[in-house]
Parts: structure tokens; sequence; C-alpha cells
């Protein structure tokens, strides 16, 4: 097999897409390794997972940057320093700037808990439930300048004909693991 990619994920909060890519990683069931998490909410608990794994963290304030250009330059100059090749989004609830787009052009994945382009933006399960169907379900794509907009990779459809928000909630991210990894390893391997 090729030399593993150097991937850096994004993340905002609890962090299970991050562990579930971070573990297929080091079970080299997906051909990368990940070099860097990102994270915009100092103290996430996804800060957590990636330290008793031993990944470098960079934890940001982005209030405190005086633009968000300048916010991703910072990203940008140690991701360069980690020599990280391509970016996948993990729950980070931020929208990516001209900054990381023209440098990661491609590069950049997103997982979105529904069947794009249903849905977008935020509380996508909650916008689903509130809206009645009977198949929920996620997408992972590419990331471009649109809002969760980019051409989509993979999907997966879940029917659900209840309404425990729980229940759907532990089914939808389930199946998000199993589609990420499954996207990384089709595009990475
Ligand atoms: C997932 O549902 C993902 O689709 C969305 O944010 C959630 C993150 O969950 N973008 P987790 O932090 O990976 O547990």
């Amino acid at each position: 097999m090729s030399k593993k990619k150097r991937i850096a994920i994004f993340a905002s909060g609890n962090g299970s897409n991050f562990e579930a890519i971070a573990q297929a990683c080091l079970k080299n069931r997906i051909n990368a390794e990940v070099a860097l998490c990102v994270c915009d909410h100092p103290g996430a608990y996804v800060t957590e997972r990636a330290k008793k794994l031993e990944i470098p963290v960079l934890e940001l304030r982005p209030k405190s940057f005086s633009s968000k250009e300048e916010y991703e330059r910072k990203i940008l100059s140690e991701l360069k320093k980690e020599e990280v090749e391509f970016i996948a989004l993990a729950g980070y609830m931020r929208i990516i700037g001209p900054v990381l787009l023209k440098e990661y052009e491609q590069r950049i994945i997103n997982i979105h808990p529904s069947l794009l382009p249903s849905f977008p933006g935020v509380d996508a399960i909650g916008q689903a439930l509130k809206y009645g169907v009977k198949v929920f379900g996620v997408t992972v794509h590419y990331v471009d300048e649109t809002l969760d907009g980019g051409e989509i990779i993979s999907q997966a459809a879940i029917p659900y004909d209840g309404n425990d928000r729980e229940e759907l909630e532990a089914m939808i991210h389930a199946r998000e693991h199993v589609l990420f990894i499954s996207s990384l390893k089709t595009l990475l391997n």
C-alpha cells in the first residue's frame, strides 16, 4: 500500500466521528494518519478524545482573531507544519472560507446528517423530524463555498417512522461512522 496520507479532522463538539475515523486509521482500515485535530471550541469533548489517542490538537477561539481570514491563515500555517494533505470536517460548526478552500481544493470533505440537498445547515435532524419525513439519512460530500452544497460522494438512507429523537440520533450517528470511514477509505486508499 502507498504511503499513509496525513489528514486533519476539524470538529467542534462531541467528536464521535473523529474517534471512529482515528480508530479506523490506527487499525489501518484507512490508509491515513490523523496528524491534527482542529477544534474551534477549546475544551470540547473531541479534544479529550484526541489527547487520549496522542493526536496533536489545535484549539482556537475564532473570536480572538481580527477576521475569518486571519483565523484560517493560522490554521493553514499549522496544517502546513504538520504536512496535512486532506481535511475531514466532522461536526465542525463553521463555514470554510476561501483561504482553506483555495489551498485544499477538492481535498476537504464533510459529513452531514441528512440526505442532501434536503435539510442543509444547522439541526438537519430536527428539520427532517419537523417536516415529517420517513426516510432520514447521511451524506458525505466535498466542501465548497456553498452551505452543505458541494458534490456528493456517498449517501445512506435510514428509514424511520418513529418520533424518538434520541433513538433516531443514535441510528444516524452509527451510520455516519460507517459511511465516513468507507468514503475516506475509497478516497485515500
Ligand atoms: C454529526 O451528526 C455530523 O453529521 C454533524 O455534526 C455531528 C457531529 O457529531 N455535522 P460528532 O461530534 O462526530 O459526535
